[in-house]
């Protein structure tokens, strides 16, 4: 079992802003290692039987954040398992320190251009429902960045392709294990 600083590294939790890849990656990850692959907003969604826009304007941002944190509770029980997480979700402190207690935490990184290049033909998104998503992602990427830099692994996804990312999460994850 793999060690990291005193944790139990069982899993795998992918962060980082929207269009980053966490669930393209993930599932590659989840695949190649025979690990279950689960996407927070995926199982939130299926417990609601309401899409994430429909929860956000049904109830609230704040509603889906509780939704969220619940959902991180239970995620200390999974063994070998990728989690793709919500953009939001490790910008709460408390979200972020539980995962690290049983997962190794990678984030993917993108500069705000890319990301728009991503996500603007997408509407799922409720944050980005925004006059001026461009800005819109500048500002949130900038207040988010000191906690997605507090991942244990941060890998630069702007020049790699979704393989690559895949073989660089997994190359990370054996360190782990073989340190362990
Ligand atoms: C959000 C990101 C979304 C989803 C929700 C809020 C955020 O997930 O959880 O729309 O706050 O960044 P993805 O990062 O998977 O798009």
């Amino acid at each position: 079992m793999a060690m990291h600083s005193g944790r139990q590294v069982v899993n795998i939790a992918l962060i980082g802003f929207m269009g980053t890849g966490k669930t393209s990656v993930g599932r590659l990850v989840a695949d190649h290692l025979d690990f279950d692959f689960l996407d927070t907003d995926d199982v939130i969604q299926t417990q609601q039987g309401l899409t994430v826009t429909e929860i956000f304007s049904t109830h609230g941002e704040p509603a889906f954040r509780k939704l969220e944190q619940k959902m991180v509770g239970e995620l200390a029980a999974r063994t070998k398992t990728v989690i793709a997480t919500g953009g939001g979700l490790p910008t709460y402190p408390e979200n972020l320190a539980s995962l690290k207690t049983h997962a190794l935490v990678v984030c993917l990184w993108a500069s705000p251009e890319k990301i728009w290049e991503r996500v603007k033909s997408q509407t799922h998104r409720p944050l980005l429902h925004d006059p001026d998503p461009k800005t819109k992602i500048r500002e949130l990427l900038a207040r988010r960045e000191p906690f997605y830099k507090q991942a244990d692994v941060l890998i630069n996804t702007e020049l790699r392709s979704v393989r690559e990312v895949m073989q660089q999460v997994v190359y990370q994850f054996r360190l782990e294990s073989d340190s362990g």
